[in-house]
């Protein structure tokens, strides 16, 4: 029997991914968009600090070299986060995981928004950090979270949650940078401690909802829990079959051999999806989407925009995110993912792109 798209959605089920993509996609695009609009307001508060801290206005190579950091020291916490998801998502489980990512969060957001109190540009960078670990470890946990709670036939449809929420909350960061709203001389401490809520968020709501059931089933082997965990998020007491179709699958996947790091590198079985994988991750990056995220305020401005002609079209850039996020999903199961691929990943997540990939090849990757 096969189940609707509409049978599978129920109030408990749709709490649940909320929970877990606002309170951490929404974290993560946030903070992806966020720096962009007040860069500039930022640098000239640090030159005016540091002129109070030392008598002396800061350099253009220093207020660049400082600037740098607070935007890509992120992406080193990003580097971090995502290292420790393996570790966090065994550990702590999923919902763990992510409830306690917020720890990260509402560090980040305390030093956000004391930084100016403080005059500190130093506690930009810590907090920049610090949020960048938070993302690491979200763009693991959420999507493991989403697929793993949603029943087979949406994983698709809940997988690409996370992502549509990212580039929609990119928009967001970048329209409350306007001027009218939070991208003021006084505002912008408080645009960036802003993250705080999606972590309250998170914290009042998540509890509520279960771990999910196939970690407690496969890696806790506690099934009592487990059935527990999955009757409530289907609001139903026969989900015996799914259960045991969720024991099947962990059993194949026992079968399959796991393969360490050395061995990816070394196999030669493997070295064409190394290759491709590669390509994927290396060919993202060099479409350069990711230094328009974090600049394209003052790309603008050196073009000869003026300053709010540049947030205007910065903000004209997230929305054509947003939509073609919503074209590629659709064309995506139309056209096919090499086809479409050219386009597609332009603004895709990584980590999307490589389970696409590992789940496709022979291997599991330990
Ligand atoms: C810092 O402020 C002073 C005084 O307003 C100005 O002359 C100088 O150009 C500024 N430095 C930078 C790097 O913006």
């Amino acid at each position: 029997m096969k189940i609707s798209v509409v049978d599978g959605v129920n109030a408990r089920l749709s709490f649940a991914v909320c929970a877990a993509a606002f309170g951490s996609a929404f974290q993560h695009g946030y903070n992806l968009g966020v720096i962009n609009a007040p860069l500039t307001l930022i640098e000239d508060w640090m030159n005016t600090t540091s002129y109070e801290r030392s008598e002396e206005y800061i350099t253009q190579t220093e207020q660049t070299m400082i600037t740098s950091w607070i935007v890509s020291i992120y992406c080193i916490g990003g580097m971090v986060g995502g290292g420790l998801t393996g570790f966090f998502s065994e550990r702590y489980g999923r919902k763990g995981g992510l409830l306690l990512n917020n720890i990260t969060a509402i560090s980040a957001a305390i030093f956000f928004g004391f930084c100016k109190m403080a005059s500190s540009w130093e506690m930009i960078i810590i907090g920049r950090f610090l949020i960048g670990i938070n993302n690491g470890l979200n763009a693991g946990l959420a999507p493991m979270y989403l697929s793993e709670i949603a029943p087979t036939t949406l994983r698709g449809a809940i997988g690409t949650v996370y992502q549509l929420v990212v580039t929609i909350s990119i928009l967001f960061s970048q329209v409350m940078g306007l001027e009218s709203l939070l991208g003021t001389e006084d505002l912008w401490p408080i645009l960036l401690a802003l993250t705080i809520l999606p972590a309250i968020f998170q914290l009042c709501t998540l509890p509520i909802c279960p771990e999910s059931p196939k970690f407690l089933l496969i890696n806790k082997e506690k099934r009592i829990e487990a059935q527990r965990a999955l009757s409530w998020l289907r609001d139903s007491s026969n989900i015996h079959e799914e259960l045991e179709e969720m024991q099947n699958e962990a059993e194949a996947q026992k079968l399959v051999p796991r393969v360490s790091l050395r061995e990816i590198l070394t196999n030669p079985a493997l070295r064409i999806p190394l290759v491709i994988a590669m390509m994927m991750m290396i060919a993202q990056q060099l479409s350069g989407i990711n230094a328009a995220i974090f600049f394209s305020v003052k790309i603008y401005e050196q073009a000869g925009l003026n300053e709010d002609e540049s947030l205007y079209a910065t903000i004209a850039m997230g929305t054509m995110n947003v939509l073609m996020t919503f074209v590629s999903l659709v064309l995506v199961e139309k056209a096919g993912r090499k086809t479409l691929h050219a386009h597609w990943f332009v603004r895709h997540d990584d980590r999307y792109y490589s389970s696409y990939l590992v789940s496709r090849s022979p291997v599991r990757i330990s």
